[in-house]
């Protein structure tokens, strides 16, 4: 026998129950949600892949970990844990803990952004975005070409466009550019990895100009495993000595916790520089709390520091991404457009080519989760021109990818919930004709797709 399957490398100890609703009740639901599934109710949802954030299944250690809380306001002992998993795992000098990834951008925004900088990314991330714009800079994409199209198989398509970073050094000079910030698995191009050779380049180019780097490693361990399989040189190195070659080759970073690290809550603020850590530092008590807890509870920064470890194993890893390609191929086996090459925390469906007969404008990516949550309570999230939102000077941004993710929370589903998922989709795919468009009612000042409101055309 060649072919062998994988299985979760864990067993279940203890279950929540959730239950199907009937599509009139979803419709009512929906259409009370302002047509955005971020003002649905969980309990109206059968399968939630809205976010991969802050949903995971904790581990019986971790639960373990929580009732080793110590509740101190200052010098927690699980400060020091966590202090000591991401020395060990990370290999950064200086933490300071947030409640979560924004928290850590926030400051770091504030700290090392000048009104008039440009921000080089690869690929916007909404909630960052937003804070360098706050902080008065502007980000700017350098993502290679292939990134904003689905249709591309090019394996590392979270690769930086070195072309691109230096005309922008040509333009504004390196006084103007803070540090390059760079996504592992970028969320926005379908959760795609960045290759070690890229970053290497990267980082010659950037030592070369004195410009830092800044790691958003959220979603580095799955980076770390795309590395693994397809890189050469690599498949013989452990998702944690990748995941340290990464971060080694940075200068900080920012990350959410709620995603690869395994919480429900919980960030932080990494830097190897003294002086910034000074100020991070300095300013955690303003806007977060005490330098040693960041506004978490001791419990949850031991439940972050036992997360940390169990995340960067390679069984983990490899069954987690392997629950995202099984739902990725099943839909691909049914002919659903989705963008490839199959990324880490997630499908991400191809509106514009599910729904061809909608302008943009008419949203339907928005469109597309609406009616996959009316067709069977699955729970998906837009990601296109409404997460996109607005230029500074009030203008929309008109993203290439029109897409909804089908995020999938790490240890909580089976390969069951992801049939029933595909099959959703597939009635939905089989009707896609007749669906009509969306137009937007009610649109908040900052990140609109988390609380716009939708009626139907
Ligand atoms: N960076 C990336 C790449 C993210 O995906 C997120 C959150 C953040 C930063 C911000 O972290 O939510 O802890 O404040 N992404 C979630 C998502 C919300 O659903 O993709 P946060």
């Amino acid at each position: 026998m060649k072919h062998r399957s994988w299985a979760e490398p864990f067993k279940i100890k203890m279950v929540e129950l959730i239950k199907s609703t009937s599509r009139e009740d979803r419709e009512k639901a929906i259409s009370e949600a302002g047509f955005n599934t971020f003002l649905l109710r969980s309990e109206d949802v059968y399968i939630d892949l809205l976010t991969d954030s802050g949903t995971s299944a904790m581990s019986d250690q971790q639960w373990a970990g929580l009732l080793r809380g110590d509740e101190a306001y200052a010098g927690s002992r699980n400060y020091y844990h966590l202090e000591d998993a991401i020395h060990k795992y990370y290999g950064y000098k200086y933490i300071v803990p947030t409640h979560q990834g924004r928290g850590a951008e926030h400051i770091l925004s504030q700290i090392m952004i000048k009104p008039g900088d440009v921000v080089p990314g690869n690929m916007y991330f909404t909630t960052t975005r937003l804070h360098q714009e706050m902080a008065g800079g502007t980000f700017a994409d350098i993502i290679i070409d292939e990134a904003h199209d689905p249709d591309n198989e090019f394996e590392f398509k979270g690769n930086v466009d070195l072309e691109k970073l230096d005309k922008l050094v040509k333009v504004h000079g390196t006084d103007k550019i803070p540090y390059v910030c760079i996504a592992t698995n970028v969320n926005m191009a379908g959760g795609q990895p960045v290759s070690i050779a890229n970053l290497k380049a990267l980082r010659d180019y950037t030592n070369e100009k004195g410009i830092k780097v800044i790691h958003d490693m959220t979603r580095v361990a799955e980076n770390a495993y795309f590395i693994q399989q397809k890189e050469e040189g690599y498949k013989d190195k452990s998702i944690a000595q990748i995941v340290r070659e990464i971060c080694d080759l940075t200068d900080g970073a920012t990350m959410s916790a709620k995603k690869d690290a395994l919480v429900n809550i919980g960030g932080f603020l990494a830097i190897n520089d003294w002086d910034i850590f000074e100020e991070a530092r300095n300013l955690v008590v303003v806007f977060e709390g005490l330098h040693t807890y960041g506004g978490l509870a001791g419990r949850d920064m031991e439940a972050m520091a036992i997360g940390i470890a169990e995340s960067i194993d390679d069984n983990h890893i490899s069954a987690r991404i392997g629950q995202v390609e099984y739902l990725g191929e099943k839909m691909l086996s049914y002919g659903i457009p989705i963008v490839k090459p199959i990324g880490g925390h997630g499908v991400f469906v191809n509106a514009r080519k599910f729904l061809p007969h909608l302008s943009q404008d008419e949203f339907p990516a928005q469109t597309l989760a609406a009616e996959i949550y009316i067709d069977s309570g699955v729970r998906t999230m837009e990601r296109g021109i409404v997460s996109a939102g607005r230029k500074p000077d009030g203008t929309n941004y008109y993203p290439k990818l029109e897409l909804v993710r089908f995020t999938i929370p790490r240890r909580v589903y089976t390969q069951a919930h992801m049939d029933v998922v595909s099959e959703s989709v597939l009635s939905v795919y089989e009707k896609r004709e007749s669906i009509k468009g969306l137009k937007m009612v009610y649109e908040p000042k900052y990140l609109r797709f988390f609380q716009a409101r939708f009626e139907r055309i």
